[in-house]
Order: structure tokens, then C-alpha cells, then sequence
């Protein structure tokens, strides 16, 4: 007879990564078994004599609530070659990413119903973490993007205002406006000026094959354009508007200024936090090629400066993989981007031990904020009732980043050969471990469900 008291899994003994829902910028660390029953939290505390199915020990281990990606390009359908489903979410979960919102720049791009239910349909068969999917803004959808940004299983609407991989774009502020007409939730939008990259397009093409022209072509000025003309639309709308991967300094004295509540909220990238040029096109070559550019190291400083002063709610990897084939042809001809989903978590425990970021900063800008600012249910807290998706992390491990570790199928990252410390152990997708000590399990997963 099954036994009513009975949990499904016990943590024990784990450092737990807590705050209240009602305060979640009041941080706790505290040591405690935590309990898990039908894919939920259900109890903290002292659970050592309870009856369980199952215990795992957590001494060493600390426990933070499941970490969510909000930025990856998975590629399908139509870019299977690069990027799949399954293979991208494989690569979250063996990094300790509990969920993605993912890109609708894929082949169809995601501008319809049909389009939303597709990728939907694939990622309950084959994704291994939770998922929800943004629908792309352009110019034959603009009139119906307020019944489709309510679909289930949308996060929301994402908008190009420079072009990068693929044909999404909306290049002028008529249509920008139309979009911020047309929506209620907040948009994620990339900020780089179309009319200033078409002008300065040259720069590229003469680049004679330097990919470090890339970062010429698109320009500080290139992104605080386009990131000063989003604002002064949807603020006086008060429209609320994430801004993605910010990469200069200039942007973030800006929106330090602009930034009131939660109107505007801005996203950076481990990417643009840990590398810098010129360094890393000389030893990346087009593998650092990405849009915006990795700048140099006044920039990189100033996205720390930022970061550590709340002007940043939330990091996400951008998740953009190539093939090495498609990589190593000649600049400009290769495609911006780089894979990031599986190495975010190491990377950031890594700037943790270097004194740049505290443990609970990662939880708040990938947990906790996520959850609020996106509306995810259930999600971003260690609390009875919340859903048992946990990131699990031995924050002493030292283990070296490799090529052969990304599950991607991309299999390749910029970080090879870089030592850290800090490393995911375990990911729990509600109650089921989707990784364990580096293995993975397809387990069910479903859509994020949103507060309306
Ligand atoms: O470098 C980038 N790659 N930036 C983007 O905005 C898109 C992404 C991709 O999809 O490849």
C-alpha cells in the first residue's frame, strides 16, 4: 500500500540556496534536507527519519533553485544541422539548466500559431528540461501579436532591430511602435541600429578575412542607438521591455539612468563578461564572432561595474551554435555566434571564486528574476509548493571546460581548456533528475506555464 507520508526523494543535509517569495532579494544559505513529493517541494528541514523512496546525500553540496536560461537559439526546425531540441536541452540539463526560453529566428521563423505549436509539439517529445518558446516580430504578424504572445507555451515576443542570424527584423521605429502597440508583455529585444550596420556594412567587407573588423562594424554607437530609441518609444508607453546581451559601457550608464522598477530589465552574457578583445579574436579567430561583438576590456569592466550595481536582472547564455565547418570559412562570410547553455553555470561559479559575483546573485539572475519578471509559475524559489527543479552544484570541484563535454551538437565552446572551479553535480526537473554526476535521463518535461 502506498504510503501517504511517504516523499518521493530526500535531499539531505545540502546547503540551500533560500529566499521568500514575498522578499526575494533577501537572500539565506542555510543547511537543511529538503523533501520532495509529486514534482514539488513539500517539506525543508529536518527530514532524516521520514520515510522516502529515495535519498540522495547532499553534505558538500549546495542546492540552488533551478536555474533557467531565458536566451538560446535551438535551430529547429530547419537549422537541424546546427542545433536540435533534444541535443541543446541535453547541453542545458548537463550544465545544470533547468529550462529555456528559446529564439524564434529558426527556418520557418516563429511568427505564427502553426509555427509556436510545432516547436512545441517536438520539445514535449524531445526536450530534456522545461521550455517555452518566443514569437518573432515582423511586419506580417504585427496586427496579431497580441493573441499570439497569450499562446501557451510562449514567453513572449522577441524583436531584431538589427539584423544578425536570420531574416527577422524590424528596422524602423513605425513598426517598432506597432509591435509595442500590439503587445502587453514585456518584449526581449536586440539593439543594434539597422540603417548604421548597412552604412558601415563596407567595414566588413573590406576586412580582408579580420573577424576583429567585426567589432568595428558593429560599433558602440551601433548598439546605444538602437538601445536610446527602444527606451524613448516604450517608456513614455510604459511598456516593459528586456533588453538583450548589452555589451558597452555607454548602454549601461544609460539605462543605469532610464532604469525605474522593473519597466526596463537588461540581460547580460557570460560571454561578454569573460572575454575581451582584442585577446579573443587572436585566439579564437571567428569562433568569437558574435552580435553584438565581444568589445574590449573598458566595456567588459563596465558590464561587471553594472552587473554589481543591479543595473543587470538577468544572464542568459545566448546559446547560438555554428558548425566548426561554417565557422571556419572566411570572415565575413562566417555566421555570428557561439554555443553557451552548458557552460554558463561553470563559467559564473568561476567568477564567483574570482570575487566578481556572489553565489546569490547567480541564483537572483538566473533563478528568482527570471521566474519574476517573466511571470514563470511555481519557479525561481526553494519554498514548499514550488516545483522541485533544482540545480545542484559542488561549488569546490575544479574541472576543466572540454570540446568532449558539450552535449550540444555544435561540440564545440569558446571556454576549451579553461580551468574552473565550481560545477554542476546534479539538475532536478520537477523531482527528476534530468543529470546526475554528469549523466543524463530524458525525463517528462512540459511548457512553463505563466501567470496571466
Ligand atoms: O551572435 C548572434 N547569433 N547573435 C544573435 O543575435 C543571433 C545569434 C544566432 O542566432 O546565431
Amino acid at each position: 500500500m502506498a504510503n501517504e507520508n511517504e516523499f518521493d526523494l530526500i535531499i539531505q543535509n545540502a546547503d540551500l540556496v533560500l529566499s521568500n517569495p514575498d522578499n526575494p532579494s533577501n537572500f539565506k544559505i542555510e543547511k537543511m534536507d529538503l523533501g520532495i513529493k509529486n514534482g514539488q517541494i513539500s517539506s525543508l528541514g529536518t527530514l532524516s527519519n521520514l520515510p522516502t523512496k529515495e535519498k540522495f546525500q547532499g553534505k558538500g553540496l549546495t542546492i540552488l533553485p533551478g536555474l533557467i536560461d531565458t536566451q538560446v537559439h535551438f535551430r529547429e526546425p530547419g537549422l537541424e544541422h546546427k542545433e536540435t531540441i533534444e541535443m541543446g536541452s541535453r547541453s542545458a540539463v548537463a550544465g545544470g539548466i533547468t529550462g529555456f526560453f528559446e529564439m524564434p529566428n529558426t527556418n520557418p521563423a516563429t511568427l505564427t500559431k502553426q509555427d509556436l505549436e510545432r516547436k512545441i509539439h517536438i520539445a514535449e517529445n524531445t526536450s530534456y528540461c522545461d521550455f517555452a518558446f518566443y514569437m518573432g516580430a515582423a511586419q506580417k504578424n504585427v496586427q496579431n501579436l497580441a493573441a499570439l504572445e497569450k499562446l501557451p507555451g510562449c514567453c513572449g515576443v522577441k524583436v531584431f532591430m538589427g539584423s544578425s542570424t536570420g531574416s527577422l527584423l524590424v528596422d524602423n521605429d513605425d513598426l517598432l511602435r506597432q509591435v509595442l502597440e500590439n503587445t502587453h508583455r514585456r518584449i526581449a529585444v536586440h539593439c543594434e541600429d539597422e540603417p548604421r550596420l548597412k552604412e558601415r556594412k563596407y567595414i566588413a567587407q573590406n576586412s580582408n578575412g579580420d573577424v576583429s573588423k567585426h567589432e568595428e562594424w558593429r560599433d558602440e554607437e551601433t548598439a546605444l542607438l538602437a538601445t536610446q530609441r527602444l527606451v524613448r518609444l516604450a517608456k513614455p508607453m510604459n511598456h516593459p521591455i528586456h533588453i538583450l546581451h548589452i555589451s558597452t559601457q555607454q548602454e549601461m550608464e544609460f539605462l543605469k539612468t532610464e532604469k525605474t522598477g522593473d519597466l526596463i530589465t537588461v540581460e547580460v552574457l557570460p560571454q561578454h563578461l569573460s572575454l575581451e578583445s582584442p585577446d579573443c579574436y587572436v585566439n579564437l579567430g571567428t569562433k568569437a564572432q558574435m552580435n553584438p561583438p565581444i568589445r574590449n576590456t573598458k566595456h567588459r569592466q563596465a558590464l561587471w561595474k553594472a552587473l554589481q550595481a543591479k543595473v543587470v536582472d538577468v544572464i542568459g547564455s545566448d546559446h547560438a551554435p555554428h558548425t566548426l565547418e561554417e565557422k571556419s570559412k572566411t570572415y565575413p562570410e562566417t555566421p555570428s555566434g557561439m554555443p553557451g547553455v552548458q557552460t554558463t553555470l561553470p563559467v559564473l561559479l568561476n567568477h564567483m571564486h574570482r570575487g566578481h559575483i556572489g553565489l546569490t546573485d547567480i541564483v537572483r539572475l538566473m533563478a528568482v528574476n527570471p521566474s519574476r519578471i517573466f511571470g514563470i509559475r511555481g519557479r525561481g524559489f526553494i519554498a514548499p509548493k514550488y516545483e522541485a527543479s533544482l540545480t545542484i552544484v559542488d561549488l569546490n570541484k575544479e574541472m576543466t571546460i572540454e570540446n568532449q563535454w558539450i552535449e550540444s551538437k555544435s561540440h564545440w565552446t569558446p571556454f576549451h581548456g579553461q580551468k574552473v572551479k565550481g560545477w554542476p553535480i546534479a539538475t532536478l526537473v520537477r523531482g527528476q533528475f534530468a543529470m546526475r554526476d554528469g549523466v543524463l535521463s530524458k525525463v517528462p518535461t512540459q511548457a512553463f506555464e505563466f501567470q496571466k
